[in-house]
C-alpha cells in the first residue's frame, strides 16, 4: 500500500488516512542525502546539513502530531569520521548548535532527548557537554523520546554491550538476547516498528543492527533536507499496509 501521489487529497490530509490505532510506537530514520541536495544547487555539502535542521524539526512535529512515542534519528555514524576534516568539524558544531537553538522549544513540547553512541575522545568536549545538559534538561519528558544516534554504529553498540555484560561478571551461560539487550545504549525503548531511509539508498549503513531484526523498512527518494511531516505520514501509511509476520504464518493465510 504505497501512497498514491495521484490521490487528489492534499498532503496534509494524509494524516487523516492513517489508522490511529496502528501508529508505530518507534520510528527510526536514516537522514541521508544532504550532500546531494546541496550539490544539486551548486552549494557546499555543509549547506545541505544545515538545511536538514528544518526537515528534522518538521519530522519531530509530525511524530508529535500522529502519536509516535519514540523517534530515533541517525545523525553521525562511526564511519562518518572518514569524511574530510572540515565536514566532520562542521557536523560536530552543527549538532551542538542545533541543541542550543532547539532544546527549549522541544522541552516545552514534552520531548525527551537522549543520545545513543560512543562518547569517546573523538567527540569534542563542548559537544559532549551540550549532550549531557540537554539530556538532563529534558529527562522528565515522556510525550516523545527523540534519540539522536551520534558517533553511533550498530556493531559498536553490540560490542560495547557484550563488553559491559562481561564486565558485570556474566558467565558464558548468562549470555542471552535479553542480557545483551539490557546493555545496549538505549535499553528502555521498544524495537523500531518502522525504519525510513531517505535519498534512494537501499541499505542500513550500520544503523540499529540489533534492534531492527523485525522492523519494517521504507525507502524514499526524497533527499533529507526536503523531508517533511507528510513524508513521515506517507511512510506510516505504507507501514500500515504491511503484514508483520515475525516468522509465523500470516493473517491472510
Ligand atoms: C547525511 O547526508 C548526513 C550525514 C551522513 C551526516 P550525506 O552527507 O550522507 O549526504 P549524501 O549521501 O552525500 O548526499
Ligand atoms: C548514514 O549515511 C549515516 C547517517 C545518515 C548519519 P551515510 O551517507 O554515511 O551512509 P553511506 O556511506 O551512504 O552508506
Ligand atoms: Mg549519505
Amino acid at each position: 500500500m504505497t501512497f498514491d501521489p495521484r490521490d487528489s487529497r492534499g498532503d496534509r490530509d494524509i494524516l487523516s488516512l492513517l489508522d490511529r490505532r496502528r501508529i508505530p510506537k518507534h520510528v527510526g530514520c536514516v537522514m541521508d542525502g544532504n550532500g546531494r541536495w546541496a550539490q544539486k544547487r551548486g552549494l557546499p555539502r555543509t549547506d545541505g546539513h544545515a538545511a536538514g535542521e528544518e526537515a528534522l524539526m518538521d519530522t519531530i512535529y509530525g511524530a508529535l502530531d500522529c502519536g509516535v512515542e519514540w523517534l530515533t534519528v541517525y545523525a553521525f555514524s562511526t564511519e562518518n569520521w572518514r569524511r574530510p576534516a572540515d565536514e566532520v568539524r562542521f557536523l560536530m558544531n552543527f549538532n551542538r548548535m542545533l541543541l542550543e537553538r532547539r532544546s527549549d522549544e522541544l522541552n516545552e513540547k514534552g520531548v525527551r532527548i537522549i543520545f545513543a553512541g560512543r562518547r569517546d575522545w573523538r567527540v569534542p568536549r563542548s559537544v559532549l557537554k551540550r549532550i549531557e545538559l540537554t539530556e538532563a534538561k529534558t529527562a522528565h519528558n515522556r510525550r516523545l523520546t527523540l534519540t539522536i544516534a551520534f558517533n553511533y554504529g550498530g556493531r559498536a553498540e553490540i560490542v560495547d554491550a557484550v563488553k559491559a555484560l562481561i564486565a558485570s561478571g556474566a558467565k558464558a551461560s548468562d549470555v542471552s538476547e535479553k542480557a545483551i539487550a539490557k546493555y545496549l545504549y538505549i535499553n528502555d525503548a521498544p524495537d523500531p516498528d518502522l525504519v525510513i531511509r531517505t535519498s534512494g539508498e537501499y541499505r542500513i549503513s550500520n544503523f540499529l543492527l540489533w534492534e531492527i531484526a523485525y522492523s519494517e523498512l521504507v525507502f524514499t527518494d526524497v533527499l533529507w533536507p526536503d523531508f517533511r511531516r507528510e513524508d513521515l505520514f506517507k511512510a506510516i501509511y505504507e507501514y500500515q499496509g504491511r503484514n508483520r509476520r515475525y516468522g509465523k504464518v500470516g493473517d491472510s493465510n
